[in-house]
């Protein structure tokens, strides 16, 4: 009982100072520890499998906003079909994969969802994190805050690690914490044909990987007997990097933003040499990557315009002629910080969401902002380790084509990044609104009024409530929201109407958050019944071929709420390349929106559906307002 009460850091102190390889008997108690990890955890409900019928029904609504007449009818037949012939069967093996599984889905949603997929994971996957931008200038005030920054990520580990992390809730729903731990000391691994990805947390990591002017190094952030480096410390470690790093190395890290396939190829051919070998087990194994960007043009004053720079700084680092080489898209997490005050990061998305990243983040502003020094200096610390690549012709060449491929994927990002200031989320709860519903019903606004007609719309809503819990598709495009975003600019509707046809639209949107929520939403029932007969050899069931399910996939709205405390905004491109990708921050008086369309596309444009949105957000108050002062 002892055992297993002795902190890790205890653990990590016994294993450096013993300079001993775990042994057996070591390494069972450490496992032992970290199935302590998770209090609540093990009381956590596993996720259900809803009834079919229920899905079905749920499914046939949720695509007759996008259908006409002809189709939903031809769709109606399809889905009666499934229910008797193909669906109860799938069913019945989907029940029984369940009861095997602590998350019938998890795994497979790991695989389908990020490691098979094969294109580039910049844009496409990975999104960025824009901070408020800091008060900082200069070298010496980058490197410094960027020293301030990893020990804030140190403290963050040292609540992982001690177990302190605060348990989440979502109400009075205590929440999965299994991502929290999948954050630091990772990486995902390209692959031929499909990937990897792995959590070296156990190997307890002691060093981060530092990357300036595409030189990559090891920094060890702990000094003997496990004691984190001072700011101080850090800050100098980092002169020594940036002083060796002056003059520009060759874009290997730009080979992490090839398509998949490709990096897999070259990667295989990289690992063949022992140095590059160990360079890239360093890399995988830190505990986080810290990119430190040298000045961009292109960011130069501070207007509305820059934030969209920055932002596009942190989601694919802005071309080869920038920063893109100076990252490593596959760590899991990559600190950015660039100079005169702009941060942020990158993650790769494979083993969390959004919101564990934002309870990350948010502490570490919290702790840089606190202004006293917390940590004594540690004894013992190394100097930064420059980690060296052999680079043949052949990987020079990989290198040469990688940056076109990386500059014309991100050229054609257009992305803008605004703040609504006329409310926020308090404004909404004091008329008795949801915030998240009423933002998305404004989403659904904004584009029927750019394009007179509906769109499939997917929202992520959070599974955290089950255990291995990720996410589940809020299809936010509803009737009742259709038929608000008709009436909202028809002059013949009354204003009492348009009002209800809101307030209706607003509760349906709630509503199917809540199913979802609660594991009873409809895309991760249909996919684990595709899943299961593909999996069983059996031929792929017409409903998942009908053109009602390709209009439903294709999201050219693709949503999501990631909120923080501060003034943060995550942002990720587009999953339809004739869509958009809109991620917002509701606040208390504010709310921060992320849209990114494709240049591409002369459809879309991101300013435009920007303003939309803003528009749509207004008019919808003034609506609300109306009827509450007749009200009062
Ligand atoms: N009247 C007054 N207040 C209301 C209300 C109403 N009718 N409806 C909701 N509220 C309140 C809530 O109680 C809540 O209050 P709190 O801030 O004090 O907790 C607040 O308004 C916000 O609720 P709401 O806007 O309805 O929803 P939400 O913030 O819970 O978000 C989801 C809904 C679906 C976005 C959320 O559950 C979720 O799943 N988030 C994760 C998404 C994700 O994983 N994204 C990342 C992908 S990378």
């Amino acid at each position: 009982m002892l055992k297993l009460i002795l902190p890790q850091t205890a653990i990590r102190a016994v294993k450096q100072i013993f300079a001993v390889k775990m042994d057996k008997n070591f390494s069972t108690y450490c496992r032992l520890l970290s199935s302590q990890k998770f209090t609540v955890q093990d009381s956590l409900p596993h996720l259900p499998v809803p009834p079919l019928e229920q899905t079905l029904h749920k499914y046939h609504q949720s695509v007759q906003p996008l259908l006409d007449e002809e189709e939903l009818e031809h769709t109606s037949k399809v889905i009666s079909k499934f229910k008797t012939k193909q669906g109860p069967l799938l069913q019945k093996l989907l029940e029984e994969r369940a009861k095997k599984h602590e998350n019938w889905l998890s795994d497979w949603w790991k695989h389908h969802a990020y490691l098979n997929f094969r294109s580039s994971v910049v844009v496409n996957s990975n999104p960025g994190v824009l901070l408020p931008r800091q008060n900082y200038e200069g070298v010496e005030g980058q490197l410094k805050f960027a020293a301030k920054f990893i020990s804030g990520i140190i403290d963050y580990k040292f609540l992982l690690d001690e177990k302190k992390l605060h348990p989440e809730k979502s109400g009075m729903q205590p929440l999965c914490m299994a991502q929290h731990y999948n954050i630091l000391s990772s990486c995902r691994i390209p692959g031929i044909k499909s990937d990897s990805w792995h959590n070296f947390s156990e190997d307890y990591p002691s060093h981060i990987t530092v990357i300036s002017n595409n030189h990559f190094f090891s920094l060890n952030v702990y000094g003997k007997k496990w004691r984190p480096l001072s700011v101080e410390q850090i800050y100098q470690q980092l002169k020594v990097i940036y002083s060796k790093s002056e003059e520009p190395a060759p874009q290997i890290g730009i080979l992490t933003t090839e398509s998949r396939n490709e990096w897999g190829k070259i990667y295989k051919k990289l690992i063949k040499d022992k140095q590059n070998r160990g360079s890239l087990e360093s890399i995988q194994q830190s505990i986080f990557v810290v990119c430190l960007d040298r000045l961009i043009p292109s960011v130069a004053a501070d207007t509305k315009q820059t934030k969209s720079l920055m932002a596009g700084q942190m989601l694919h680092g802005s071309g080869s002629n920038s920063c893109s080489g100076n990252r490593w898209f596959d760590k899991t997490l990559q600190v950015i910080i660039g100079p005169d005050g702009m941060c942020g990061l990158n993650y790769e998305h494979t083993s969390a969401e959004g919101p564990p990243i934002i309870t990350l983040l948010d502490h570490v502003l919290t702790y840089c902002y606190a202004n006293e020094e917390k940590i004594l200096p540690a004894v013992g610390i190394q100097e930064p380790v420059r980690l060296k690549f052999n680079l043949g012709t052949k990987i020079l060449e990989a290198i040469e084509n990688a940056k076109k491929n990386a500059d014309s994927l991100i050229d054609d990002v257009d992305l803008t990044i605004s703040q609504y200031t006329l409310f926020g989320k308090e404004f909404l709860k004091s008329v008795k609104f949801s915030p998240d519903a009423f933002i998305q019903v404004a989403l659904q606004l904004a584009y029927y009024r750019l394009y007179k007609e509906p769109c499939a719309t997917y929202e992520s809503a959070s599974l955290r409530r089950f255990k291995y819990g990720r996410t589940e598709t809020i299809r936010s495009c509803t009737v009742p929201s259709y038929l608000f975003t008709c009436a909202m600019d028809d002059s013949r509707v009354p204003a009492i109407e348009k009002i209800q046809f809101l307030r209706q639209a607003v509760q349906v949107h709630k509503n199917i958050s809540n199913d979802a929520i609660s594991g009873q939403g409809i895309d991760r029932h249909l996919l684990g019944l595709k899943l299961i007969a593909i999996e069983n050899g059996m031929d792929i069931p017409k409903l998942f071929m009908d053109t009602a399910y390709t209009k439903n996939m294709h999201h050219k709205l693709s949503t999501s709420q990631v909120s923080s405390k501060y003034e943060s905004i995550m942002c990720y491109g587009p999953t339809a390349p004739d869509g958009y990708g809109v991620c917002y921050n509701p606040q208390s008086s504010a709310i921060g929106f992320a849209v990114s369309a494709l240049d591409t596309s002369p459809e879309t444009c991101s300013k435009k559906m920007t303003a939309a949105i803003h528009q749509s957000l207004s008019d919808m108050q003034k609506l609300t307002l109306e009827f509450q002062v007749s009200k009062l």
